[in-house]
């Protein structure tokens, strides 16, 4: 992105949205102008993807779980009756329809590593970068709804630490065949000798490891970033050293401004220890914002939006976050010490007081994730909202915004009316997009991941690649060199 006045940091956007009705504002469906119910019209996605390009945002992020939200009350029924993220449809094949109609947009798409056998997930997300010309993002997750595991036939998810030990594997596989088994120049498309591809610059992986057996080759050839750009979410200690060594975006979610900073400095010292630039991953922070053409103007939309938001259905969200069923409480007990085997740092998040020294209840926790989930929900003119991002970007040192809806797309409609000329006109905003793919965007270094990254380890003749030579392969040594 170009730079900025005075040397600051611009304040970068992404707009969070998932494939369902009301993703992160429970209740919000009900609202005469909330076009979430369009989420199965390919039109609605298209539009936004257009509207968000025209507010310079760096991407547009889709969450996803293949679960339901049943830990609150014991079983599905509240979320089904609320429309918390079920029905739920697949993010990917949204991508291409929204490619064609933009140039710059990133589309980070969400999908868990406990799924999809790596092998086919790697040619899907190879297919998809050649077709949005390098402007895909993989949102990698690692599951944290029971649910989702027991209809894959297991007794409940893996342990959390463990899922992250399985999350390494699968992005070791995936790092050898996206960076470490095609030469660039391996495609030749020789008319004259009727060689398409040289087979001896392509190479077979030899992946044999503790969850996965992949022997042969990567079957698409490499698209303009070979590996999309990788993005995570996990925020636990074992999270984040995740992060260090794979993430170049990074998703935080925190009530408040402490919270953020803390996670924001631990991420960026275990980059450091993963030998990585402290800001080679930008961090961005979840926020939603209620806009409007004045201060009383969008403290009224916000009120307004309030009398729609639901509780319960927050409480079916942070039940499911936290993986502790918060019926069980009184509404006004803090939320103490409990300990989770799903989002650890979401609990870890409300255990902390808030920047006012205040212990969170279970109620404050249920109204706080009435609209936009975990993040803060910031209302005021452009000018106010420019002046709040300015000072949380300053305290916390996240380098922008992940931005959910309340309601869509008038949300980001009032973002982009609002505070988008605000914030450019200040000089704190980029003023256009840097040409090229995501990485390069989000960057400045080229397509490919830096030498420094863990992926480029795998790369053919690198310290972690397990690619086989021709006469390997061909005295049958796949498996048994491992
Ligand atoms: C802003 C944000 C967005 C997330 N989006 C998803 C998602 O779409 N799907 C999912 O399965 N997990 C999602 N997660 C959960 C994380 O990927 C991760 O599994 C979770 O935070 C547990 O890891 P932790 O205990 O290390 O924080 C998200 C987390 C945050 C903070």
């Amino acid at each position: 992105m170009t730079a900025v006045d005075g040397g600051r940091r611009p304040i970068r956007f992404n707009a969070f949205d998932m494939n369902c009705v009301a993703h992160q504002s429970p209740g919000l469906w009900r609202h005469p102008d909330d076009q979430s119910h369009r989420y199965t019209d390919i039109d609605y996605w298209t539009e936004l993807a257009k509207l968000l390009e025209r507010g310079r945002f760096d991407g547009l992020f889709i969450a996803d779980v293949l679960g339901v939200y049943d830990v609150y009350g014991g079983d599905d029924v509240a979320a089904i009756r609320e429309g918390a993220q079920t029905p739920v449809a697949d993010p990917l094949l949204l991508v291409s329809a929204m490619a064609v109609v933009t140039e710059h947009l990133g589309f980070g798409i969400t999908t868990g590593t406990g799924f999809e056998h790596p092998f086919p997930f790697a040619r899907r997300l190879t297919t998809l970068d050649h077709l949005t010309k390098g402007r895909l993002g993989w949102n990698v997750v690692t599951g944290y709804l029971p649910s989702a595991a027991r209809n894959f036939g297991a007794a409940d998810q893996l342990d959390h630490d463990e899922r992250y030990d399985h999350a390494d594997e699968y992005l070791e596989v995936l790092y050898k065949l996206w960076e470490g088994s095609w030469e660039d120049d391996a495609v030749v498309r020789d008319v004259d000798r009727g060689i398409y591809t040289d087979p001896a610059k392509v190479h077979h992986i030899g992946h044999a490891g503790k969850h996965f057996t992949v022997p042969g080759i990567h079957v698409g050839e490499p698209s303009p970033q070979r590996t999309p750009v990788i993005y995570q979410a996990g925020a636990s200690p074992r999270g984040t050293r995740f992060a260090a060594e794979n993430a170049e975006a990074i998703f935080i979610a925190g009530p408040s401004k402490r919270v953020l900073a803390q996670t924001v400095s631990r991420i960026r010292d275990e980059l450091e220890a993963a030998g990585r630039d402290r800001y080679a991953a930008r961090i961005y922070a979840l926020a939603t914002i209620v806009t409007d053409s004045s201060d009383e103007a969008a403290h009224r939309k916000h009120e307004e939006y309030l009398s729609y938001a639901s509780v319960e259905g927050g409480l079916v969200f942070m039940s499911g976050w936290m993986g502790i069923d918060l019926s069980q409480y009184d509404l006004d007990d803090p939320i103490g010490d409990v300990q989770s085997n799903a989002i650890q740092s979401a609990v870890a998040a409300f255990q902390e007081f808030d920047d006012d020294g205040r212990e969170w209840t279970v109620r404050d926790i249920g109204r706080w994730a009435g609209i936009g989930g975990m993040g803060p929900v910031f209302v005021g003119s452009g000018e106010t909202i420019a002046d709040l991002l300015a000072d949380w970007q300053a305290d916390t040192d996240v380098d922008g915004f992940n931005l959910a809806y309340a309601i869509t797309p008038g949300t980001f409609e009032d973002v982009v009316t609002h505070v988008v000329p605000v914030l450019t006109e200040r000089g704190q905003y980029p003023e256009e997009y840097v040409p090229g793919t995501l990485r390069h965007k989000l960057v400045g270094r080229g397509d490919r991941l830096p030498d420094e990254h863990r992926g480029a380890r795998y790369r053919i003749g690198g310290p972690g690649s397990t690619a086989l030579s021709e006469e390997q392969v061909r005295a049958g040594s796949l498996i048994d060199s491992h």
